[in-house]
């Protein structure tokens, strides 16, 4: 090739390249930014490390010549798919871009995205979908349906293999809702996402509620109200960062560990500040958040689903350098009691911790379940059990610390070793019981109460004889239920040499095809 033709291609390919880079255009760009949003390119640019984006398909357009599509062709097809790293690790990304045709996903926009989700199953790497688009691209009709079909397969196939991640950074409406969902974590971002099924139009239609986007599908209402998020960010750079954060505690894939960062052994691991975070009246609230900080690593507790079914924690952390998932009872929300939302929260975290090899760290103070006619209607039974089952399949070293209460079916739920804790620590105040004293004397004693003299010394007499049983971690230890009573302020170590102790553990499940969770 002469040097003036191989001049010629390289001005081809540079201005092809410039075209690509604009999107729909500087005029919908500048659109985009106005709305207080990133353009496609942009949050790739914030996600990954500096110069390690690779593009994918970046020339291809659609091949539609339905309703005018044929003059409005764009490379890209309104989406920027590739690879790169984010902190020094391969992550494969995909962006949706608004100012092409709304973001609108059709043929050639899934097949781009479907060939990086092929090849990061391949290599074994995490596949972030960053959300911005108005749905199927009407134009294209059945074929859009395909598209988003063949990706949702892709996301089934890929859960529990390599981890998945979604932000919600615009519109996501209709069956385009389902492909996040089938992820393993939700972002949205305040005020400018938002995911329904059915818009407010719809809405107003079938069911004469008046809503807007916000309310109905905002990330403030996905976060507290259906949990449908993980959590919900002022801005985009928030959100990109806390992507960046989550990342920083899970593997590569379901078949490599969680980076341990290097963690030198201190003289003393003692953190006294644990023996006076639990109160004396076994009835008054405590902050679990406080006891799970005076365990970690300095501030690397990162909470996850915050804002919905408060009454359990649950998040990332270290432990000595080690990731470590941490579900955790909230006695200063409904005391901590497991309800519906609680044993979903718990039960989907306990799963994906299980899928990706990071250890559990269980806190116990719970009094029990909910009761009540809500409760009950709505499956907490079909629900608690997706605790239970989720705890009882996990196969990662697994360890409790019982705080304080441990009653009824929620101790045996709540990572007990009956359904194959590791190890099993109890404060020396733990009650751990088939139910609090009062109730249990009132049944049990009903007829000596009854028959008293006086009713009320008896019955305080039999709850404290029933305390004086149960009301401690001893019965508990004397089975071996209890591992170890230990002080609050040695939980960390003890918690430190555990994990080392669990490292290499291996648990062979029976052969079956896949379990039948109680969904
Ligand atoms: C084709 C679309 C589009 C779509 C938006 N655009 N959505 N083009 N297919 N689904 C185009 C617009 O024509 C416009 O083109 C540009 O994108 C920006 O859209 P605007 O309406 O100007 O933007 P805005 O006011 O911000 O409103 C955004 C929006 C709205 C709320 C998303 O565009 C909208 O309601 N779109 C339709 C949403 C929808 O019904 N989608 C189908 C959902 S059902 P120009 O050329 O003017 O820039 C679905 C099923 C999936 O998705 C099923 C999977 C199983």
């Amino acid at each position: 090739m002469s040097s003036e033709n191989s001049k010629n291609a390289f001005d081809l390919l540079n201005q092809k390249k410039e075209e690509a880079k604009l999107g729909g255009g500087q005029k919908r760009i500048d659109s985009q930014h106005k709305k207080g949003k990133l353009t496609a390119r942009e949050r790739i640019n914030f996600l990954l490390d500096e110069g390690s984006f690779e593009e994918v398909g970046e020339l291809m357009k659609h091949r539609s010549k339905n309703f005018g599509l044929d003059k409005q062709q764009y490379y890209g097809d309104g989406v920027v798919v590739g690879y790169g790293k984010v902190n020094g690790r391969l992550i494969y990304v995909y962006s949706q871009d608004f100012t092409v045709l709304g973001g609108s996903l059709a043929e050639a926009h899934g097949e781009k995205i479907c060939r990086i989700m092929d090849l990061a199953m391949q290599n074994g790497a995490p596949v972030i979908g960053l959300n911005d688009s108005g749905g199927a691209r009407i134009q294209e009709g059945v074929v859009s349906l395909a598209a988003y079909a063949d990706i949702f397969y892709r996301n089934t196939r890929a859960s529990g293999v390599i981890p998945q991640i979604s932000a919600i950074m615009g519109p996501c409406a209709g069956g385009a809702v389902y492909s996040p969902a089938l992820t393993d974590f939700v972002c949205m971002v305040q005020n400018t996402s938002y995911m329904f099924v059915t818009g407010p139009n719809v809405v107003k239609t079938v069911t004469h509620e008046e809503v807007t986007s916000e309310e109905l599908g905002g990330a403030d209402s996905h976060a507290s109200k259906s949990g449908v998020t993980h959590f919900a960010y002022a801005n985009e750079i928030e959100c990109i960062e806390g992507i960046k954060r989550l990342l920083s505690y899970i593997p590569q894939n379901c078949e490599d560990s969680p980076t341990k960062l290097v963690y030198r052994t201190p003289e003393t691991e003692v953190r006294e500040v644990l023996n006076k975070i639990v109160p004396k009246n076994p009835n008054q609230p405590y902050d679990i958040r406080e006891v799970v900080d005076g365990i970690v690593d300095e501030d690397s507790f990162y909470e996850v689903h915050k804002d919905y079914a408060a009454n359990i924690v649950v998040g990332f952390s270290r432990i000595g350098g080690r990731s470590v998932g941490i579900v955790a009872n909230q006695p200063s929300v409904l005391a901590g009691v497991l309800d519906i939302n609680a044993s979903k929260k718990g039960a989907r975290f306990v799963r994906f911790c299980d899928c990706f090899n990071i250890p559990l760290l269980v806190l116990v103070d719970v009094p029990g379940f909910l009761p009540g006619t809500d409760q009950e209607w709505n499956a907490i039974i079909t629900n608690g059990a997706k605790l239970l089952y989720a705890f009882s399949e996990a196969t990662v070293p697994r360890i409790s610390v019982i705080t304080r209460k441990a009653y009824g079916g929620a101790y045996d739920v709540m990572n007990s070793k009956h359904i194959g804790a590791d190890m099993n620590f109890a404060w020396p105040n733990a009650e751990i019981a088939v139910m609090g004293a009062k109730g249990a004397a009132e049944i049990i004693f009903k007829k000596e109460i009854k028959e008293a003299d006086d009713s009320d010394a008896k019955l305080k007499e039999m709850e404290q004889e029933y305390a004086n049983l149960f009301a401690n971690p001893y019965r508990a230890a004397s089975r071996g239920y209890v591992d170890e009573v230990i002080k609050p302020e040695q939980t960390r170590q003890k918690l430190i040499r555990a994990y080392e102790m669990l490292e290499n553990k291996v648990v062979n499940l029976p052969k079956k095809k896949h379990g039948n969770i109680p969904l």
